[in-house]
């Protein structure tokens, strides 16, 4: 009788809300098919300290909903190093993995990528609040991020319109500005600042200008945090302009909370989609979300692939900022 297939899997770099979604589907396929799930704790970090345990259906029962990753995560220095990755591979071999599932971003894929080389069947799934993944058009957690950024703003706004200011409201998305852009058009926004279209702070402060001359009372900027500054860029629209402004760094409030009903369903197809891809023999890949499809892309073209900058959202805030 042929042998239950082994699938070792990890979460590792930020946490996104939507990870322990991807994590119950990995489970329930795999107990599905009568496979054995071995959870890799703490990222690539686990497999070095061998903090490492089997996964039951009920290990996965009631978390679909809940942030975080019950597998926990780490940025792991020792994967960056050739002698790493190769001791890395070689517990993969000594757990007699089929394959492992690495649930991240693109950091996380690289050292999927070095795994792959040494011999070990992966499948990775994107998941980061950045949307910086230029092989899918979705990672899961940024529409949960979304939707906890634009409920701050709601909350900022009140405050900011009481008092006839100016907010600055910094957003994460380390070198991307995807979260920026979504949450200024679903905020608002009169002016968003993204590292892909950097504008001045002359230009911001006109912007304002032109709006408080138009009777707008409220001034909304979002500022990605691959620009940063936002604290400084407040004083400077309250020198120049004369108007009270404040800066306010959401930070790490953007990555908890419970996934949204859309995080939940790509997590969940995503994950289901990597066990039937082992089962199938269809290895070294990453699920991505393409055209309104998943689907498997080869993990190689994927850490490779480039999505240029896309100028029609930015337009559109401005549209909107009239
Ligand atoms: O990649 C997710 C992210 O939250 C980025 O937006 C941010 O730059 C970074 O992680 C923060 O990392 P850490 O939690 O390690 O400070």
């Amino acid at each position: 009788m042929k042998e239950q297939l082994r699938i070792g899997v990890l979460t590792s770099g930020g946490d996104a809300p939507g990870m322990n979604a991807v994590i119950r589907a990995v489970v329930r396929t795999a107990v599905h098919h009568g496979m054995r799930v071995y959870g890799i704790k703490t990222g690539y970090e686990g497999l070095f300290k061998g903090d490492i345990d089997e996964l039951t259906a009920d290990d996965v029962s009631g978390i679909i909903h809940h942030g975080g990753t019950i597998l926990r995560t780490a940025r792991c220095t020792e994967m960056h190093t050739e002698e790493g990755q190769a001791r890395a591979a070689e517990v993969c071999k000594v757990l007699r993995l089929d394959a492992m599932i690495v649930i991240g971003g693109d950091g996380s894929f690289k050292g999927a990528v070095s795994l792959a080389k040494h011999g070990v069947n992966v499948i990775g799934i994107p998941a980061t609040i950045d949307l910086d993944m230029d092989c899918s058009e979705y990672t899961i957690g940024f529409d949960t991020a979304v939707n906890t950024v634009a409920d701050a703003i709601v909350r900022i706004r009140d405050t900011s319109t009481s008092h006839e200011r100016c907010s600055v409201v910094e957003v994460m998305g380390r070198n991307a500005g995807y979260l920026a852009l979504w949450c200024g058009l679903t905020g608002g926004a009169e002016e968003v600042l993204i590292p892909e279209n950097p504008i001045d702070v002359k230009t911001v402060t006109e912007q304002i200008l032109k709006n408080r001359a138009k009777g707008k009372r409220h001034n909304l900027v979002v500022v990605a945090e691959g620009i940063g500054d936002s604290v400084n860029l407040s004083k400077e629209i309250e020198r120049v302009l004369g108007i009270e402004a404040r800066g306010t760094i959401l930070g790490h409030l953007q990555r908890g909370g419970t996934p949204t009903a859309v995080d939940r369903m790509h997590a969940t197809v995503m994950g289901h989609m990597a066990v039937e891809a082992i089962k199938n023999g269809t290895v070294n890949k990453v699920v991505v979300y393409k055209d309104g499809k998943h689907e498997l892309m080869d993990i190689n073209e994927a850490l490779n692939a480039k999505r240029e900058y896309d100028q029609k959202m930015y337009d559109l805030i401005k549209i909107m900022a009239i």
